[in-house]
């Protein structure tokens, strides 16, 4: 058994925590990346009105929510315990287009404000990974098929 299978939760957390104080995040970071990116995601066309029909005006307690997301993530805080697939499952029309979207803002929120280059890299392939699995989830058809997204071409036709 190597070392790193003997850490315990406890030192995997000052690890994590360690890790991100050397990309240069800390709360006050995620807080504002937090902040820039629901900014950028009210004013864009295709991701506005679907924020603006679940969070009806009412933004701070969804903010709170992602910071504490962010949070549990990159800082070990251990304070998100909630479950995003189903939130996501119940939103009418999503298609891998918002999803682009999605990563395109976060991508450039990262690039206009990041403390680091490994910090821009961390987020963007978290949030990549945690997309893909939304969209195994959302859209995937065992018969081949993507809902909302037409037909996988055949590539034998
Ligand atoms: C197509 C792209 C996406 C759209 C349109 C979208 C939209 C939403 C909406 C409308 C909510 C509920 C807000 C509320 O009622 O307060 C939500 C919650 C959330 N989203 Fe997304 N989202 C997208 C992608 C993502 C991605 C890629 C992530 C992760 C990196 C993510 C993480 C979350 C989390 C953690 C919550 C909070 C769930 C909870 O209440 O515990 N979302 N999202």
């Amino acid at each position: 058994m190597t070392d790193k299978r003997l850490r315990t939760a406890e030192e995997r957390i000052v690890e994590r925590q360690a890790e991100a104080a050397a990309m240069g995040v800390d709360e006050a970071y995620v807080s504002r990346l937090v902040d820039e990116f629901y900014d950028r995601v009210r004013a864009n066309d295709l991701l506005g009105p679907i924020f603006a029909n679940a969070v009806k005006g009412n933004w701070e307690p969804h903010l709170a929510t992602m910071k504490r997301f962010w949070g549990s993530m990159v800082l070990a805080t251990g304070d998100y315990n909630g479950r995003p697939l189903p939130k996501h499952m119940a939103l009418p029309g999503l298609t891998p287009t918002h999803f682009e979207v999605w990563l395109e803002l976060f991508y450039k929120t990262l690039q206009d404000t990041a403390p680091s280059k490994e910090a821009e890299d961390w987020f963007i392939d978290r949030a990549v990974r945690i997309a893909k699995s939304f969209q195994l989830s959302l859209f995937y058809r065992p018969d081949g098929s993507l809902s909302n997204y037409g037909s996988v071409p055949d590539p034998s036709a």
